[in-house]
């Protein structure tokens, strides 16, 4: 077999055989096939695109290309959810805690934060003795005993997405769909679940800046978990607006609490209701999504659901003083608040930009080695479709060290569209399109 002609193939937009694909894969990452001719493949592919077989077929040699996690310790269907990445998203912490509370099993493998997004783990440690690092074994008896573990995504887990990834990042072939769909399926395919609930995000703070273009992201994803024999559904959601009001580490830890007593915001709470009713119904625990939803519904009003995120909490070691009482888990930051320079209607909230501001303040990491600061990050009072009268307080700012907090509140505040008038028809709705 020889590479020229695969990529050739690939420019010349003809299939690929699965074993060309394979010999591609295999070679690439033991290190016989050099970085220029692996960057020409995967530019190939941004430019001209692969087929959907194709996609799959690449997706399963990626997912194999190192360890995969053996769940099958685990009674039941192994539940699995992914988002695409946001600015607020917390939906793990409050989901996994939620379908395990309804019977659901949820093994849940989770990364860190980089860039304007944050990531569960770091998450999950701004609450002390949380360790996300317990062996697979015990990850196992957690779930099989409480419904739902987290931990981090460890050890040899799709090297060629590692490889491919820092390949793309520097040859401007990141924003490819089969790529995209390949790197974010082979880590999910390797983590194990039976069934996978993915939430493609869209919008300014997310990679797929269009409905359409998540949409067929979605498709795309959806097609390769089948063809690997997982169920599979998708949610398309709106990342033009941070989700909730708080963005941080111990902050989002917060409002996950707040949310799983019942008393969270409602876009937060409607998107975890319902992808838990899609869960619950993937597992088979639920006859309908609709049927999901009241379960979920039901399981937050009783306190059940609060009651199992104690429960994960505890058997991850995590010091439940901190979650009884959420002041000491808020810690005792310097805070700074944002007034509108102007009157008018929010219409549009630069979500990146936003998400970025959060950075600046350190509750997120620019590089892959920067310290977070688990008690920095933003409550947001005003959001999209918010009237404010100039004067008023529309956020507020948390970092230990004060000196942030002029560079962070000039890049928040230009995140904001004000205008005279509300612009109803260019704001989106929460859930922008579900496949289930
Ligand atoms: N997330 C991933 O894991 N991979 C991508 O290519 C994009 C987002």
């Amino acid at each position: 077999m020889n590479t020229v002609d695969i990529i050739n193939k690939v420019v010349l937009k003809k299939e690929l055989t699965d074993e060309e694909i394979s010999y591609f894969v295999k070679q690439a990452v033991n290190g016989d096939i050099p970085d220029y001719q692996v960057s020409a493949f995967l530019m190939a592919v941004r430019c001209q695109n692969l087929s959907n077989n194709n996609t799959s077929v690449l997706t399963r040699e990626m997912e194999f290309s190192g360890d995969v996690v053996d769940l099958s310790g685990i009674n039941g269907v192994k539940l699995d959810k992914h988002s695409t990445g946001g600015v607020g998203d917390k939906a793990s912490l409050i989901i996994v805690p939620l379908v395990a509370a309804c019977g659901g099993k949820v093994a849940k493998l989770s990364g860190r934060g980089l860039g304007h997004t944050g990531g569960t783990i770091d998450k999950l440690e701004s609450i002390p003795g949380f360790n996300t690092e317990i062996s697979i074994t015990e990850f196992i008896e957690i779930v099989n005993s409480l419904g739902g573990a987290i931990i981090g995504a460890t050890g040899n887990l799709v090297p060629a997405d590692k490889m491919f990834y820092a390949l793309r990042d520097v040859t401007a072939s990141v924003e490819s769909i089969p790529l995209i769909a390949s790197s974010i399926m082979s880590k999910k395919l390797a983590s194990g679940a039976d069934a996978i609930l993915l939430d493609v995000k869209c919008g300014s703070g997310a990679f797929m800046k269009t409905p359409e273009a998540a949409r067929e992201l979605a498709e795309v994803m959806i097609h390769i978990g089948k063809d690997n024999g997982r169920k599979m559904a998708a949610f398309i959601t709106n990342m033009d607006i941070p989700l909730g009001h708080n963005i941080g580490n111990a902050l989002e830890v917060e409002e996950s609490i707040r949310t799983l007593k019942n008393d969270g915001p409602d876009d937060l709470t409607h998107e975890c209701v319902q992808a838990a009713g899609v869960m619950l119904y993937l597992g088979g625990v639920a006859d309908s999504p609709e049927d999901g939803e009241n379960m979920a519904k039901e399981s937050l009003a009783n306190g059940k659901a609060f009651a199992k995120f104690r429960e994960i909490v505890q058997a991850q070691g995590g010091d439940l003083a901190y979650i009884d009482d959420t002041a000491k888990l808020l810690g005792n930051p310097k805070s700074y608040d944002v007034i509108s320079l102007e009157s008018g209607f929010i219409n549009k909230m630069d979500t990146l930009e936003i998400g970025m501001s959060s950075v600046m303040l350190k509750a997120g990491r620019e590089t892959k080695t920067d310290k977070l600061d688990y008690y920095a990050g933003i409550t947001i009072y005003k959001k999209t479709g918010d009237e404010v009268k100039k004067g008023e307080k529309i956020a507020r700012l948390y970092a230990q060290d004060e000196s942030l907090f002029k560079a962070a509140e000039k890049r928040f505040l230009s995140a904001f569209k004000i205008q005279e008038k509300i612009d109803k028809e260019n704001i989106w709705p929460l859930m922008l399109h579900k496949i289930v």
